[in-house]
């Protein structure tokens, strides 16, 4: 579904990502590990298209992604959350799904001037589609709360609300499992599988070993910007090579 190759990305002298080449099949939940600074955050920002990549391309679903804007890869189905989440925290956790990115008549002038019948329709969608995707992610209660008041958690479940608003056909997350109580993590990992039981692929970034091992198949490993190895949890674990990059030392 997802095909890199030959990724890279320069910052000034320093090589975030070099020369890495993977494929992320359809309906998989793959998972992408590796030390800090590895280049796992940058190679998700150069597919979601947040900047341009210094050289490499990238395919979704066979379309060419590499050097297109990010609405490109939005348009056909690929979305990501971010590390830090970003709602808006004075509104309230219904009014920031419903303010998710989405192909909305109701931003166009011309159509809240001359079509307010449609305008209507299409927020009463946009409601109902909202008020699921919380029910599903057991949201609800909290729907007409201001999203500043939800724990680090919450959030996380909230941005992936988010990007469910657009329908997507894969989902990119950077560390869904940071900073988040044992009983949460649990929720939100249920979530993942029943979201990729309906179809939907992931590409998951994490630092908790467990959720990674327990979730994902198969595993890539990046250490120094370059992709280390692929497997299932078994492999990864018993290759000397992973130990040794999150250990510290220098990948062979
Ligand atoms: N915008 C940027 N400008 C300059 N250097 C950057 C930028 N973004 C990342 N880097 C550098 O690129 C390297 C890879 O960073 P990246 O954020 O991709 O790592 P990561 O694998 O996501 O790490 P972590 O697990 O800590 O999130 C690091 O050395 C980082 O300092
Ligand atoms: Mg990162």
């Amino acid at each position: 579904m997802l095909k890199i190759t030959n990724l890279a990305k320069d910052f000034g002298g320093l090589r975030a990502v070099d020369e890495v080449s993977f494929e992320v099949g359809e309906r998989t939940i793959t998972g992408l590990i590796g030390p800090n600074g590895a280049g796992k955050t940058t190679t998700f920002n150069m597919v979601a298209g947040m900047f341009p990549p210094t050289s490499g391309e990238i395919y979704f679903a066979g379309e060419r992604l590499d050097g297109k804007p990010d609405y490109y890869a939005f348009r056909s189905g690929l979305v990501r959350t971010f590390q830090i989440p970003r709602p808006f925290g004075e509104m309230t956790v219904l009014e920031n799904l419903m303010m998710a990115p989405q192909h909305q008549l109701g931003e166009q002038f011309w159509n809240t001037w001359f079509r307010m019948g449609a305008v209507r329709a299409q927020e009463r969608k946009l409601r109902d589609q909202a008020r699921e995707i919380l029910e599903f992610l057991n949201l609800d209660h909290l729907a007409g709360e201001a999203a500043k008041t939800l724990s680090g958690g919450q959030h996380k479940l909230l941005e992936l609300g988010r990007v469910l608003m657009s329908d997507p056909k894969m989902i990119l997350l950077d560390e869904p499992g940071a900073g988040i109580n044992p009983t949460l993590l649990g929720e939100i990992v249920e979530r993942i599988t029943a979201l990729n039981e309906r179809g939907i692929t992931f590409l998951i970034i994490e630092h908790n070993m467990d959720l990674v091992m327990n979730l994902c198949q198969p595993i890539l490993v990046m250490a120094n910007g370059k992709l280390l190895m692929e497997g299932d949890a078994d492999s990864v674990r018993e290759d000397p090579r992973v130990l040794e990059a999150f250990l510290g030392g220098v990948p062979a």
